[in-house]
């Protein structure tokens, strides 16, 4: 396939010391802190993203079913109301349920360019290989950067769909969650939508079972940050003396995530040059998941000059897809 070799262009912004770079400084600041905090974003190594997918098969985990399922019923009136020629997709991973917004935007005969923003250059580079021979004229131009720190390095051309899905806006606090999406508002053209899968607020039983599954699949992606400090931080943490606890805080609307230490502790994180102490029962956290209702995000969407236009959900009203365009 020679010619499919020239619709492909990978750009690569990562920082210098790779996927991890920012990391000494994050666990730093968050181990040093009286209410210890790691960042989500170091869960995924690559066994943190085999626990993810695993997650997203278990029975109590429904927000990846429910979004798929909304994608695979609405598709079509999403691209029908955004009407693009190109598909951005912050967060990109292996693509699976992009390829139903890049099928109905094939159908309408709109499909020019798929732009995959996303740290994995290997998981990139293959999906961009199958799509160009999925879609003969498709042009795949994928970066590689983390979108929170790279947003600005992402190729512009109006008509674009900009996607966020997986319900990963969750992981945001309020002002970074009204940073993030103030600085995509900046980004986009006035004709551009911006398409962001959220989570809903629901009765708390069904929550916090999707966060403590009795297979225990999520306490061991839990407690894998760990491993992942120890490895990348030449730290000594020992996952088995931590229990995985994930409860619904209703006054902040999100599932709070930590990790408690079973006993009286030290950690030694070389890297930084740290010793860490915990005392028995000590809770760290290790990421919020926050849930919303449409008049949360509407409030959102206007603290950053972005305007809800379109709203999708499935027939529980799990979980939603939502339309924003930035406001003039
Ligand atoms: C990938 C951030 C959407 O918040 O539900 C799943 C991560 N953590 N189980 C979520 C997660 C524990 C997930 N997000």
């Amino acid at each position: 396939m020679a010619a499919a070799a020239d619709q492909i262009e990978i750009e690569v912004h990562l920082p210098e010391g790779g996927t991890w770079a920012g990391m000494v400084e994050d666990v730093r600041e968050g181990l040093s802190c009286p209410f210890k905090e790691i960042p989500p974003k170091y869960f995924y190594d690559e066994r943190g993203s085999a626990l993810f997918e695993a997650i997203t098969e278990l029975p109590e985990y429904y927000p990846t079913r429910a979004e798929r399922a909304i994608l695979d019923a609405e598709a079509v009136e999403i691209v029908a109301a955004a009407r693009p020629t190109t598909l951005i997709e912050l967060g990109s991973g292996a693509a699976a349920k992009t390829r139903c917004l890049l099928e109905a935007m094939s159908a309408a005969g709109t499909l020019e360019t798929y732009v995959p923003v996303d740290i994995s250059e290997e998981i990139t580079r293959r999906v961009a290989d199958e799509l160009v021979g999925e879609y003969d004229d498709l042009r795949v131009h994928g970066v590689i950067c983390d979108y929170e720190t790279h947003l600005e390095r992402v190729p512009r051309e109006e008509g674009a769909l900009i996607a966020f899905l997986g319900g990963t806006i969750g992981n945001f606090r309020p002002g970074p969650r009204r940073s993030f999406l103030a600085r995509i508002a900046t980004l986009m053209y006035p004709g551009d939508r911006f398409l962001l899968g959220t989570d809903l607020v629901k009765g708390q039983g069904v929550l916090e079972a999707a966060y403590n599954d009795s297979a225990g699949i999520t306490a061991e992606f839990n407690r894998n940050v760990l491993s992942v400090l120890n490895r990348e931080l030449e730290a000594d943490f020992e996952p088995e003396q931590f229990e995985h606890v994930a409860f619904w805080d209703a006054d902040n609307e999100w599932i709070d995530i930590r990790l408690r230490s079973l006993t009286e502790q030290f950690s030694d994180v070389t890297a930084l040059d740290m010793r860490v102490h915990f005392s028995r029962n000590e809770e760290m956290r290790t990421e919020v998941s926050t849930k919303f209702t449409r008049e949360r995000l509407e409030s959102s969407y206007a603290d950053a000059g972005l305007e809800l236009t379109d709203w999708w959900t499935d027939p529980e009203e799990l979980y939603a897809l939502s339309l924003a365009r930035p406001v003039a």
